[in-house]
């Protein structure tokens, strides 16, 4: 049986890319952002790939993440990007030796309430604008007081997150970056800013760790900033397959709500790819799918299973072909931006119904 739809993880894009991240911010230590299974690309082997080549730290959104790399057996620092969230979860922060990352007080009390012995690693976020997760900067004395008082825990740092990076003219980051070293002024401990628009955009940001997600899988979250420009490598290729080539005359319509009127008489094919898959409704004759590199417009609706896509071009194409989704040369943030969508939607949307392969472990 071979599979519908086959998304292909190249490791070793992955590893390409962080070195190209090390030689953007070549003084700051990089903890890279595996949450979410590795943005849709398998956190296992990502972060494997990436504690192999060096990585510093690795930062996931929750307790059930970081689980699943210690039980891979993966470790070295992990970092829990939304902290402990109930008096289990602190316990079992400092049992897996996990950074946990504080955002507010009542984390704090979580992590005292395991009394004066337990060692952990802790950073605090501060919050300069994003108003999502983080401590007013008005805090910082105050928390510098929680660290005193509870020696045997190990301070990792500061964070920040920035808001408005993906635009390298938005004047907020700066005012960001002000508040935050504004609020840190003559206070001890590493500082991190930087996700990957501030690493790529913002070399200011770097400071004394980045923490890429989007970059190290080969993409940019700057429009103006093509990854390919920017020597990232794309991890993940998507592809399917021609199940059936049609041939239409001139009026007749295609799929769902009779969305595509073919103009002539012409070659149409249908590809094993739906929404179930993960391949967003929106692009519904807005997108491009390629074979063997030449590419071919989606014409009409996405269905659930299926698309259909116009063969004028490539009369000659045959059920058994395989379509490319996105990869190497097509570009996911050209999907991303004809369903009105971000790339990260994108990689997180693939579905169970989509076989992964890692190549080059
Ligand atoms: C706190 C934090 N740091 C870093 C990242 C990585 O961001 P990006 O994938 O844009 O590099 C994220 C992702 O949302 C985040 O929430």
């Amino acid at each position: 049986m071979s599979p519908r739809v086959v998304a292909t993880v190249d490791l070793g894009a992955i590893r390409h890319n962080l070195h190209q991240i090390r030689a953007r911010a070549p003084r700051a230590k990089v903890m890279a952002a595996v949450k979410a299974d590795a943005y849709g690309h398998g956190a296992v082997p990502v972060a494997r790939t990436l504690v192999e080549a060096g990585v510093d730290a690795l930062a996931v959104a929750c307790m059930e993440e970081a689980l699943v790399l210690r039980r891979a057996h993966i470790g070295g620092q992990i970092a829990l990007l939304e902290g402990i969230l109930s008096p289990e979860e602190a316990a079992m922060a400092v049992y897996e030796q996990l950074d946990v990352v504080l955002h507010d007080h009542w984390q704090i009390d979580l992590l005292h309430a395991l009394g004066p012995t337990a060692q952990v690693r802790v950073w605090f976020k501060l919050d300069t604008g994003m108003h999502r997760l983080g401590f007013p900067v008005e805090d910082v004395p105050r928390l510098q007081r929680a660290l005193t008082e509870h020696p045997r825990w190990q301070f990792a740092g500061w964070i920040t997150h920035l808001a408005c990076a993906d635009d390298p003219d938005d004047p907020f980051t700066p005012q960001q970056l002000a508040r935050f070293s504004e609020a840190l002024q003559g206070v001890p401990g590493p500082r991190s800013i930087a996700n990957s628009a501030g690493l790529l955009g913002w070399p200011q940001t770097h400071v004394d760790w980045v923490r890429p997600g989007l970059a190290l899988y080969g993409a940019s979250p700057i429009t103006t900033l093509p990854a390919e420009r920017l020597g990232l490598k794309p991890a993940m290729a998507v592809a399917s397959r021609l199940i059936a080539v049609r041939c239409f005359n001139a009026g007749e319509t295609l799929g769902y709500g009779r969305h595509y009127t073919c103009p002539e008489r012409m070659p149409v094919g249908v590809v094993a790819i739906g929404y179930a898959d993960g391949l967003p409704r929106a692009v519904s004759s807005r997108a491009e799918v390629a074979i063997d590199g030449q590419r071919l417009p989606l014409a009409g609706r996405v269905s659930m299973d299926m698309i259909t896509i116009d063969l004028r071009s490539m009369p000659n194409a045959r059920v058994g072909s395989t379509v490319q989704i996105w990869g190497p040369g097509l570009p996911a943030e050209h999907l991303a931006e004809a369903a009105n969508t971000i790339v990260y939607e994108l990689f997180c949307g693939l579905t169970q119904r989509v076989q992964f392969q890692h190549r080059n472990g």
